[in-house]
């Protein structure tokens, strides 16, 4: 557990223009990509945090030269899909699943043997869902216990296209599959029930590499080059939300966040927020890279509870911890279901939400796969983010409106996907010390 923790104190109210940093998995796929296409890619607003760097690492370590000639800016000098070479010790993906489980389908490409490491949190998560449609593939990945970090993808396989139903909503299997597909014999083919975020399949378009999608379904053939090209992060929504939740609770709150990516597949929590009764717009709706970007203007407004529906949740999978705190702030009860998922993110998020949330007098009751929360009421206390990002970040928007101060343990992690948080929080008013 890491020693930094935070203390709030309820705030008046919250204004401001802001941006958040960039898309993590847009900038985890953009190192991917550029890495392993032909000539000099250039990425802006990349996103500087603990888990988009680590990727960058693991590719230095596998021998491509990458330029920071500035923060948030990289110049990735690409080597071809069968350049990379063997770094010859264990590659650290630190936190990140995104970079562990996309690494697999990159890695089961080649021609040496690479070892995958994670810290306690990413060791705990499950990678049987890539290890059994890789294998499907020709590819051999040993695991700790079957299916947990470390992971020694075994090189030197010949793969094979395969056709595959994701038996979960997952866009970090979807991909994985999609990347080893690069390397292999024939068409690759992915079924999903719920369609997750595509941003493996817009990418893998933008650098020349010929691939169907729609929806819910992916399609490549092996056998083709990626194109050098340069990459303009947006915003990340996930980032985005916790200022949406923050300025809608907040009495007299307007904030406006600039040129967010609202890709439908990430924006779930848009409407869910929305069918509560928050007041957000979007502006100067745009294209960016060949998706949407928009300017995202907030009001606070009296949110209420409602049933979220079940075909939001993987549009909104990573902001449930932010939609707790909503559910909290508005008036009646909130029910998740059909989010099981929750429990194998970087925490058991549906545990740690409904404990925290406990802590501060929010009554709460947890099912296996979601939660009833009854709003009206967040009181002060102290709350254990389990070293877990994004629930620090929602105690922290919690405690502008709590009756007393939060005190939220373990917020180190805040550095893997948002590390200025604290700083841009201050500048439009919330109350946030280190403790
Ligand atoms: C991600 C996919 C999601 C999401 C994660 C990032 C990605 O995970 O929770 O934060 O970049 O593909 P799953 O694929 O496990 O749902």
């Amino acid at each position: 557990m890491s020693p930094l923790a935070w203390t709030t104190a309820p705030v008046s109210t919250l204004a401001g223009e802001i941006a958040v940093p960039g898309d993590k998995s847009i900038s985890h796929r953009a190192i991917m990509l550029a890495a392993l296409a032909d000539g000099a890619s250039r990425i802006d607003g990349f996103l500087e945090g603990e888990d988009t760097r680590a990727t960058g690492r693991i590719f230095a370590d596998l021998g491509v030269r990458i330029e920071t000639p500035s923060a948030s800016r990289r110049i990735v000098h690409g080597v071809g899909l069968h350049g990379l070479r063997d770094a010859a010790h264990a590659l650290d993906c630190g936190n990140s699943g995104t970079g562990m489980r996309l690494l697999c389908g990159v890695l089961a490409g080649q021609a040496f043997s690479s070892t995958l490491v994670g810290d306690e949190s990413l060791s705990r998560r499950p990678m049987r869902r890539v290890i059994e449609p890789l294998a499907a593939m020709g590819a051999r990945i040993d695991a700790r216990d079957g299916g947990l970090p470390p992971l020694r993808v075994v090189g030197g396989a010949r793969l094979r296209g395969i056709s595959y139903a994701t038996p979960v909503a997952s866009a970090q299997v979807k991909s994985a599959i999609l990347l080893a597909g690069l390397y292999a014999d024939g068409e690759t083919d992915v079924r999903e029930a719920h369609p997750t975020r595509d941003y493996t399949e817009r990418m893998l378009a933008a650098f020349g590499w010929p691939v169907a999608f729609e929806p819910g379904r992916a399609r490549l053939a092996g056998g083709h080059r990626l194109r050098a090209t340069d990459v303009v992060v947006p915003a990340d929504f996930s980032s985005a939300a916790f200022f949406l939740v923050a300025a809608s609770i907040v009495p007299g709150s307007r904030l406006l966040l600039r040129a967010v990516g609202v890709n439908p597949r990430r924006t779930g929590l848009l409407q869910a927020l929305r069918l509560m009764g928050a007041d957000i717009r979007e502006h100067a709706a745009r294209e960016q890279g060949g998706d949407r970007i928009a300017d995202l203007e907030v009001r606070h407004a009296r949110l209420h509870g409602i049933d979220v529906p079940t075909a939001l949740v993987a549009d909104m999978i990573d902001e449930f911890p932010a939609l707790f705190v909503a559910a909290a702030a508005a008036e009646g009860t909130t029910r998740v279901r059909g989010a099981a998922e929750l429990r194998v993110k970087e925490s058991d998020r549906l545990a740690v939400m409904a404990t925290g949330l406990r802590r501060l007098g929010v009554a709460v009751e947890e099912t296996p796969d979601g939660a009833a929360i009854v709003g009206g009421h967040i009181g002060g206390g102290e709350v254990d983010s389990a070293g877990d990002h994004r629930i620090a970040m929602s105690f922290a928007v919690a405690g502008a409106v709590a009756s007393g101060p939060v005190r939220i343990g373990d917020c180190a992690n805040v550095a893997t996907s948002f590390p200025g948080f604290r700083d841009l929080a201050r500048s439009v008013g919330l109350s946030l010390a280190e403790s």
